[in-house]
């Protein structure tokens, strides 16, 4: 049976990574007490003692606001660990599955970025994912990279159970509606990472691709469709939602505009396609329903 090891194993994506592959191998989940990417001799201890065929790195350095002032961390862990991981996976023949994001972009093109497009991020955190990319495509080994966006879960800190929790103690939001993206599940990517995986990679097919929900919306779009979906607490409602520009809620990490990716290489390439944002947001509330 063969040995696939996940990374980043108690965060959003590496939980769904678990479920989607635990009937394809023998899967080896762990976290940063094993495997600790700001610290590459555990990296390479890791890979040298699981000896996987199949890699899948869930692991980053995620706190894209608090990487303006970790950018040596969040180097090391989104820009040299990949590196790292991709020379040890091509060492022992192994793919790598390395996970990037539409914060490569700078969000100034008005239709849906391709693959193709300049990269050019506006903050840390996307400076530091950009190097990953770079350093695992130097590697030379077989390796896929999936830039994805605004990703959430049941688990975790993420927007939408941001917007729950404080849905109940507030009667009105102010929600950024002038940056447009695609809210992605982590489910939903981890299920397209598997169907990719069952249909036979080439080493041809090794690159980059876009992998998110499809369709579109802005932050207040997003929030305006949880409140709309989720069942609000017995004799409450949820806020009113008030879109605002993104100049009335700086941040210390400026973010593009336009994050929308279009998923026509992953399409025409693999011929998956991941389901509507809506819908995947539809599926994570009843979860979130269900576990409540
Ligand atoms: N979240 C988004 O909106 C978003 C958007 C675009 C792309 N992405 C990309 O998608 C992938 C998955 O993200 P996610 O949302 O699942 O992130 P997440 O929920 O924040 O999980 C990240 C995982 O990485 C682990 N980690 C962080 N620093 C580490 C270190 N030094 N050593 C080992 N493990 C470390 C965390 O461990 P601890 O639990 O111990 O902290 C956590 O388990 C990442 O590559 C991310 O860059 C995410």
């Amino acid at each position: 049976m063969r040995r696939i090891l996940i990374l980043g194993a108690q965060g959003q994506l590496g939980i769904e990574l678990q479920t989607a592959f635990a009937s394809a191998g023998e899967v080896v989940a762990v976290g940063r007490e094993y495997c600790d990417l700001a610290r590459p001799e555990s990296i390479r201890s890791a890979v040298t003692a699981i000896r996987p065929a199949l890699i899948l790195n869930g692991a980053a350095y995620t706190a894209v606001d608090r990487a303006e002032t970790e950018p040596n961390l969040a180097m090391l862990a989104n820009g040299d660990a990949p590196g790292i991981l991709a020379e040890e996976a091509r060492k022992i023949g192994a793919l790598l599955i390395h996970y990037s994001t539409d914060y490569v972009f700078d969000g100034s093109k008005p239709s849906p970025w391709t693959e193709d497009d300049p990269v050019n991020p506006l903050n840390v955190y996307g400076r530091t994912k950009l190097a990953g990319e770079q350093k695992v495509t130097q590697a030379g080994g077989r390796y896929l990279i999936f830039r994805t966006s605004w990703v959430y879960s049941p688990h975790g800190t993420n927007f939408l159970r941001t917007m729950l929790r404080i849905g109940r103690e507030r009667e009105q939001l102010r929600v950024v509606n002038d940056q447009v993206g695609a809210p992605t599940t982590a489910a939903a990517l981890a299920r397209a990472t598997r169907t990719v995986i069952d249909s036979g990679v080439q080493d041809a097919d090794c690159g980059i691709y876009h992998m998110t929900c499809a369709g579109e919306t802005s932050w207040c779009g997003f929030a305006q469709e949880i409140y709309r979906r989720a069942p609000a607490a017995e004799g409450r409602k949820w806020p009113e939602v008030i879109g605002i520009p993104d100049t009335e809620y700086p941040t210390p990490a400026k973010r593009p505009k336009n994050s929308v990716m279009s998923n026509a290489k992953l399409h025409s390439r693999f011929g998956v396609t991941l389901p509507h944002w809506q819908d995947a947001l539809e599926e994570t509330l009843a979860e979130l329903c269900e576990g409540a």
